[in-house]
């Protein structure tokens, strides 16, 4: 176990003696990009959106909350600080995520988050009261530095995922044209109730946004579209992502699907999908940047 007692207490008593973070002047809307099913694009879809965010106009942060760390790859940004990390955040060494959080070469795009020790974390905190309710507290004074805080989700409704939702104002939930998807988006959905009703957390589901769609399977889309309507009753995006190898591509090479290739059906359906967020959380009238400001802002990954 990385981390032993001692390095608890004086965590903590570190904590107490730091000075608090002076508020900013935002007041951020905070998304948890979640779905139980693995290799969906939740990150995918959390880097992609948080691009987007940032290149019109809005202070964006991105935090990884899943141990695997893939906003890191996706982004090819080493996801170190050297003012701590997510564990410090969890395990109360630091207040905030902001003094964790550091800024991209992306204009507008600050990144906080995962590091190899957070599945330890995770088990350090299971015994812990309130353990589900830390990150909301260490975004508190954080959100009035940004406009908008994405949360990239692991694929598992563990302590990690919890600490998301517990924190967010909406959760999106990515989804393919599966069956399995559609089973985790129902574990998602009343794990949300039950923050709304038991914890009182005022958590709304922003909607479903599916990806990997494939135009050509038509039954199975209306399949799957209709068990969303009728069976879940959840609001979809209107935006789909395609299957698109662009993105996979963009992936690999650890860059947006915007630096990579602006033009390809990737990109095109993850600017929709970022507008109509922005108009859900009704701040599309402050779109101002065209999509192609984005590569002239970014320096050669
Ligand atoms: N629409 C798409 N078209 C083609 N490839 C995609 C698409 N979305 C995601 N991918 C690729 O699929 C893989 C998994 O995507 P991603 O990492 O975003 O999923 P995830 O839901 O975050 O997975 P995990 O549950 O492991 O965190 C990645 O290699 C990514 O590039
Ligand atoms: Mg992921």
């Amino acid at each position: 176990m990385a981390f032993d007692i001692k390095d608890k207490i004086s965590g903590h008593l570190k904590a107490r003696l730091q000075l608090p973070l002076v508020p900013g002047k935002h007041q951020a809307q905070i998304i948890a990009i979640s779905a139980r099913k693995g290799g969906v694009g939740k990150t995918t879809s959390a880097v992609n959106l948080a691009v987007s965010f940032a290149a019109s106009g809005h202070k964006t942060l991105l935090i990884d909350i899943d141990p695997q760390a893939h906003v890191s790859t996706a982004l090819r940004r080493d996801l170190k600080s050297t003012h701590g990390n997510l564990s410090d955040v969890l395990l109360g060494k630091k207040r905030e995520v902001h003094e964790i959080a550091y800024a991209t070469n992306i204009s507008n795009l600050w990144l906080a988050g995962s590091e190899k020790h957070l599945n330890e974390t995770e088990n350090c905190l299971a015994a812990k009261i309130g353990k589900e309710t830390i990150l909301a507290h260490a975004l508190e004074n954080t959100r009035t530095h940004y406009d908008i805080i994405l949360i990239d989700c692991p694929p598992n409704l563990g302590t990690l995922s919890l600490n998301a939702l517990f924190a967010a104002d909406y959760v999106l939930i990515p989804s393919d044209m599966s069956a399995l998807a559609l089973e985790g988006i129902g574990d998602i959905l009343s794990t949300v109730e039950t923050l709304r009703d038991r914890m009182h957390r005022p958590v709304e589901i922003m909607g479903v946004l599916i990806t990997r769609y494939d135009k050509r399977l038509k039954q199975m889309n209306s399949m799957v579209e209709t068990a969303l309507h009728e069976l879940l009753d959840t609001p979809l995006l209107e935006a789909r992502i395609p299957q698109n190898t662009a993105l996979n591509k963009a992936h690999l090479k650890g860059l947006s699907i915007f630096e990579f290739s602006a033009k390809s059906s990737g990109a095109l359906a993850y600017k929709e999908a970022a507008d109509e967020i922005l108009e859900i959380l009704g701040l599309a009238e402050h779109l101002h940047v065209q999509e192609d400001v984005v590569s002239a802002q970014v320096t050669s990954a």
